[in-house]
């Protein structure tokens, strides 16, 4: 099937979709976004968030078919251009970036959160960030960085 959606300001068209294909799989295999990240593809990890319809979602749990005539926003989509979105920056400059295969779902809940709550209290971010699991940094550098980017905002 195809499958028109608009992703990252962009309206876009995937050909040969099959019924049981990930969104996640959409992305990264026809869309050539790679960003948003394959790691357990069971919604366990956090590390294929996107944003769809302005909801963050695990890519990975969500049929490519799902996303007809949607918005899509994806970690790519959060820069402007070759700016980095203050999150982003934040995670580079806290050192919230090691292996880097859970940064992009981290970066996606993390920018929701903050659009939601400019200030978050150290639970709030606990929260927000608990369906992320990161195997390399033991979360203090990632909290160092939302905190970094909520100042910031
Ligand atoms: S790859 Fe989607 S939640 Fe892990
Ligand atoms: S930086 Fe490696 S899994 Fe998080």
């Amino acid at each position: 099937m195809r499958v028109n959606v608009r992703v990252n300001g962009e309206q876009r068209q995937a050909d040969d979709v099959w019924e049981g294909e990930s969104l996640l799989f959409m992305l990264r295999e026809r869309l050539g976004l790679p960003g948003s990240k394959n790691a357990c593809e069971q919604g366990e990890c956090g590390s294929c968030t996107v944003y769809l319809d302005n909801v963050p979602v695990c890519a990975c749990l969500v049929a490519a078919g799902q996303a007809q005539d949607r918005e899509v926003r994806t970690v790519e989509g959060l820069a402007d251009g070759d700016a980095l979105d203050p999150v982003q920056e934040a995670f580079v400059e806290a050192g919230a970036v090691q292996c880097g295969f859970c940064t992009p779902g981290l970066v996606v809940a993390a920018h929701d959160l903050l659009d939601r709550v400019p200030s978050p209290s150290d639970p709030e971010i606990r929260e927000a960030l608990a369906g992320n699991l990161c195997r390399c940094t033991g979360y203090e550098k990632i909290l160092d960085a939302v905190r970094l980017a909520a100042s910031r905002r």
